[in-house]
């Protein structure tokens, strides 16, 4: 079974995220509780898979209302509608039905894809249709929509005075992975809590690709970062650049902010980003001191956010690296251009190795040695110094099982390194045919 399904929230409650649009969905319905509604319908819009068709459904449920569910792409509900917008049949199925003891139920008339019903074939009778069924409607209306813009211009502009308009916003990536996990849990799947953060993150406050992305690894038991490539999770170097270049090229800081936003990426490795590739982007020598002004000034609230551990700041740190950059430009450059990884990280990324591979090292030295590896560790030096002759080199190399890397490491020249390492694995194979013949 599909996940979306089977995890479709049964009330309101479980609807994640949009704390306000959930409350003034719930304010309007009270209103018709009572029967006094400010408005007859509401518009629930935005982005897909954020919970609208959900919400409307759990809210019905909540209420104990009957739906009618009239789904615009459908072509048979469109005449349903058009239908009853001419001839204003309204009992039929706009009216209050009667339950068993003669009370009137509640219908709750959900209008799907509302943005669709013009958009095919060029209807321009549909957004007509959907307003007289608004004004002929005793009941409540649910009109969802993914354009609020579109559905709401030309003919459409009557729906503003008739509807609440109640925005749906991207889910946020906290709420998300404590859905997933939930998901997990209940599931019996093991999972790594980054790898849900990584789905959260990709799916860009959609609940429904998030829990797709989800079902698509499960089999594996284990949802892990590793997993998730499977899926074509991009790694993020790509991710980066790809956002750098909107950045880059942006000619509005809107567009620049924006993407910043999307990429989510913690801004001082994007300053670094920003920094390593401006000069490649901005050909124009004052467009390139125009922009490294900017980025100073980023750099100064970065500074401060640290300081003063507010971070609050770091939104102006952003806007001043993405947008103040992008809007500081009079000359694009088109085309290509190659980007590359900052060398501070890179640097920073190899030291780290190098410490690794030293602790390794001194692990295996203080084994031998009989003493702690961090004692082994003061010692590395004078073992550099005794690399400096091969012969001793090589005798150390056999017995303290150093790989070709750590074997360079102490040798400080390639060269030496290699001429080191052909002694000592002669010596290897020679250790090997005397213990055979021990035998
Ligand atoms: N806010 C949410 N809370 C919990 N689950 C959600 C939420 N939003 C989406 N989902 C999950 O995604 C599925 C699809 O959500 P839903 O149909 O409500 O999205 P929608 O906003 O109506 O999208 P569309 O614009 O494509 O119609 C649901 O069945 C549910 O599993
Ligand atoms: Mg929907």
């Amino acid at each position: 079974m599909n996940w979306t399904e089977k995890y479709r929230p049964a009330h309101l409650d479980d609807v994640i995220g949009n704390k306000e649009a959930k409350e003034k969905l719930l304010k309007w319905a009270r209103e018709w509780q009572v029967g006094s509604p400010s408005k007859k319908a509401v518009i629930l819009y935005g982005k897909p898979g954020v919970g609208k068709t959900s919400a409307a459904h759990a809210l019905a449920r909540d209420f104990g209302w009957e739906i009618v569910e009239l789904n615009a792409s459908d072509d048979r509900n469109r005449d349903v509608i058009r239908r009853v917008a001419l001839t204003g049949a309204v009992s039929e199925i706009l009216g209050a039905p009667e339950d068993a003891m003669g009370r009137k139920v509640r219908r709750l008339i959900i209008l799907d894809e509302a943005d669709n019903l013009y958009e095919r074939n060029g209807d321009a009778g549909g957004k007509g249709a959907i307003i007289e069924t608004i004004k002929a409607a005793k009941q409540p209306i649910i009109l969802l929509a993914n354009d609020y813009y579109g559905l709401t211009k030309g003919r459409g502009s009557e729906l503003k005075k008739l509807c609440i308009p109640i925005e749906f916003g991207r889910v946020s990536e906290r709420e998300i992975v404590s859905l997933l996990e939930k998901i997990c849990r209940n599931e019996g799947l093991e999972y790594e809590k980054e790898a849900l953060e990584a789905i959260a993150r990709r799916c860009d406050g959609d609940v429904r690709s998030a829990i797709n992305d989800l079902q698509s690894i499960s089999y594996e038991r284990r949802i892990t970062r590793d997993a998730l490539r499977h899926l074509g999770y991009r790694d993020r170097e790509a991710e980066i650049f790809t956002a750098l270049r909107i950045i880059l090229k942006a000619r509005d800081m809107r567009t620049a902010i924006n993407q910043a936003r999307i990429l989510d990426e913690s801004p001082d490795n994007l300053i670094l980003w920003i920094d390593e590739n401006l000069p490649a982007e901005y050909t124009n020598p004052t467009d390139l001191m125009r922009g490294y002004y900017f980025l100073s000034r980023a750099d100064v609230f970065l500074g401060r956010t640290w300081r003063r551990q507010y971070y609050g700041m770091w939104r102006y740190a952003y806007e001043l690296m993405t947008g103040g950059v992008a809007a500081a430009k009079r000359y694009g450059r088109g085309g290509f251009v190659r980007y590359s990884f900052p060398t501070w990280l890179r640097k920073m990324a190899a030291g780290k190795q190098e410490r690794r591979m030293k602790q390794e090292m001194a692990r295996k030295i203080g084994k031998k040695m009989h003493c702690s590896a961090s004692k082994a560790m003061e010692i590395l030096p004078l073992i550099k110094r005794i690399f400096m002759n091969a012969k001793m080199a090589s005798l150390l190399a056999v017995s303290l099982e150093l790989k070709r890397e750590e074997i360079e490491y102490l040798a400080e020249d390639k060269e030496k390194a290699e001429e080191i390492y052909k002694m000592a694995e002669k010596i290897r194979k020679m250790n090997k045919q005397t213990m055979l013949f021990n035998f």
